[in-house]
């Protein structure tokens, strides 16, 4: 189950996103050949030449898309990026979101680390720190396959809602198909289900406050 209030702030804490090196593609080829993640993270033929060739232009920032290494306790647990929607116009006319949207994907690799409920407190903390932090998104989206229960259930323990379902079409096969359009604001990002126990207070003597205004 994941981690709900102040254990999911403590969690987001142990979390770091460092950034991708070439150096790191023999494990990320292990990570992408395990059978609980590579039905939901195709990346084509495995081989440490062709995942270089796809990740050395965001590695050396001559492709707009931001890769990272998410460490948990200072250990390489998983992949994420982010990547200003509008910078991949393909894409961006097919999906019709706001400028300045960023998309964001991940997996997790190690497998001690999957299925313990660290999902939501990696996207919690890449959101605070990287979408809305760094890259000032005027919104994040994800997309998993409409069939990806298990990531569309932790979007939506993150903060992320259904906006539509789009059939992409694209030049690669593994980024052709249905994706399943989630979206959260800034402003959802700081109220959602994490942070509900820290937030009700203020919610309360909010409310509290506008009931002694009115009397
Ligand atoms: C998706 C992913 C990031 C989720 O992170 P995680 O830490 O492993 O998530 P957990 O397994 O701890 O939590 C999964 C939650 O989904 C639920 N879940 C698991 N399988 C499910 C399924 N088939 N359908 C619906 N819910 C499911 C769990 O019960 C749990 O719910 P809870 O937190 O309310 O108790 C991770 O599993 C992963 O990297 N998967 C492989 C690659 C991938 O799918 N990436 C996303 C591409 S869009």
């Amino acid at each position: 189950m994941a981690p709900s209030g102040t254990q999911g702030i403590e969690r987001e804490q142990r979390i770091r996103f460092r950034a991708l090196s070439l150096e790191d593609m023999p494990r990320m080829m292990a990570w992408l050949s395990d059978p609980d993640v590579s039905p939901w993270y195709g990346e084509g033929e495995l081989t440490i030449a062709n995942l270089t060739s796809k990740y050395r232009g965001p590695v050396e920032s001559t492709e707009p898309t931001r890769p990272f290494i998410v460490t948990i306790d200072g250990t390489d647990s998983g992949y994420i990026q982010a990547y200003v929607i509008d910078d991949y116009p393909d894409y961006a006319r097919q999906m019709e979101l706001p400028p300045g949207a960023v998309g964001t994907d991940l997996f997790l690799g190690d497998p001690a680390i999957r299925g313990q409920g660290w999902g939501v407190p990696v996207l919690r903390a890449f959101h605070r720190r990287i979408v809305f932090g760094e890259m000032a998104a005027t919104l994040a989206v994800v997309a998993p396959s409409p069939g990806n229960a298990r990531a569309i259930h932790v979007y939506e323990g993150a903060g992320f809602r259904w906006l539509k379902t789009v059939s992409i079409v694209a030049a690669e096969p593994d980024n052709t198909g249905d994706e399943y359009v989630m979206t959260m604001a800034a402003a959802e990002l700081a109220i959602g289900r994490l942070d509900a126990e820290s937030v009700h207070p203020c919610v309360s003597f909010r409310l509290g406050a506008a009931k002694d205004a009115d009397s």
